[in-house]
């Protein structure tokens, strides 16, 4: 099950990362979006990206300049743009990384099961939605995975490989074997809610918000106390500016709603009324904090 080829389906803040570092680590890959304009973004992204990299590989291990932006420009001819869906029909392996619908989801998965070579092996990147179910919608859940990479794909180094009780083990192997392809150190997890890292990760971060709505701490303390108590790069409040608030309340929600019983999966009022007034975070330049781009500002 040799992965030459990859199609990442959803060139955005998740898929661009992936396409990146499949082609860095030089497979060809296609990246498929809905529209032009969208992909031209996400190509966009992926330069900018590249030079940054290339930047720093110069700056900081002494790569000379004319082999660093060789590099760069080879991982980036690697990748063919697309907005046909047939031209994923060769790939060993396809990514879906678009916006987390599962209804959406399940609907591509059936069409690229009925479109792809019967070898391609399918894998999500979703943060929280059941592999099982896409895995059925596709007609072929011996050859589906998840693969949950971690934002910013470019510099985390972790991928999580989701099996399902119906994933052939040869697939499972595959796909560890693709996450450290890319750079990534990979750990395997069954089908469950979150996987590892998010079923951890974000009730942390409702707890946070918990304690803001109480009063308990400001928001610059939880995040420094986070940071300096744990050695945290981020605390949960700046983490959830750059993951997306949005996000953070589609996979509360998700959960809320196929396990009302578990205790752990609660939503702050807090996170509802800042994404109803559409600060999302990074992306919307203001969210519990302002952003100016990447860099958080106020
Ligand atoms: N491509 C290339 N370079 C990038 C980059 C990208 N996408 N993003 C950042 N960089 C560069 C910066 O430009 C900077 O370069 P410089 O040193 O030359 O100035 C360098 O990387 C370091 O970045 P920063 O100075 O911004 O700061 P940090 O050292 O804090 O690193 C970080 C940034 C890696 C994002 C770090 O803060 C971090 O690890 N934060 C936590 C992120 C995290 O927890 N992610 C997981 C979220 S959960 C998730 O994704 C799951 C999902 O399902 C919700």
């Amino acid at each position: 099950m040799e992965i030459k080829q990859v199609g990442v389906v959803g060139c955005g803040l998740m898929g661009h990362g992936i396409v990146q570092v499949a082609a860095q680590a030089g497979r060809s890959v296609v990246a498929l979006e809905t529209e032009q304009a969208f992909l031209d973004k996400g190509l966009g992204r992926i330069r900018k990206s590249l030079t940054k990299l290339a930047e720093r590989s110069v700056a900081k291990k002494g790569v000379p300049e004319a082999e660093a932006k060789a590099q760069a420009d080879a991982a980036f001819a690697r990748i063919q743009g697309t907005t046909n869906e047939a031209d994923l029909a060769d790939c060993d392996l396809v990514i879906e990384a678009i916006l987390e619908n599962l209804d959406a989801k399940k609907a591509l998965f059936e069409k690229l099961g009925g479109l792809c070579k019967p070898e391609t092996i399918f894998a999500s990147n979703t943060s929280s939605f059941p592999i099982g179910e896409m895995a059925a919608a596709s007609g072929r859940p011996a050859h589906f995975i998840g693969l949950h990479f971690f934002n910013p794909v470019q510099l985390m180094r972790l991928v999580e490989v989701v099996r399902t009780d119906d994933t052939d083990p040869e697939v499972v192997a595959a796909g560890r074997a693709f996450g450290e392809a890319v750079g990534k150190s990979p750990v395997t997890c069954k089908d469950t809610p979150g996987f590892i890292v998010n079923r951890l990760l974000v009730p942390y971060m409702s707890q946070a918000f918990l304690m803001l709505e109480r009063g308990d701490a400001s928001k610059e303390d939880i995040d420094t106390a986070m940071q300096l108590g744990t050695g945290y790069p981020m605390g949960p409040i700046t983490l959830t500016d750059y993951v997306g608030l949005d996000t953070t309340l589609s996979i509360l929600e998700g959960w809320v709603d196929r396990f009302p019983d578990e205790p752990a999966f609660v939503i702050p009022e807090l996170l509802r009324q800042k994404v109803s007034e559409g600060k999302l975070g990074r992306k919307t330049g203001e969210g519990f904090y302002r952003w100016d781009g990447d860099k958080k500002v106020g």
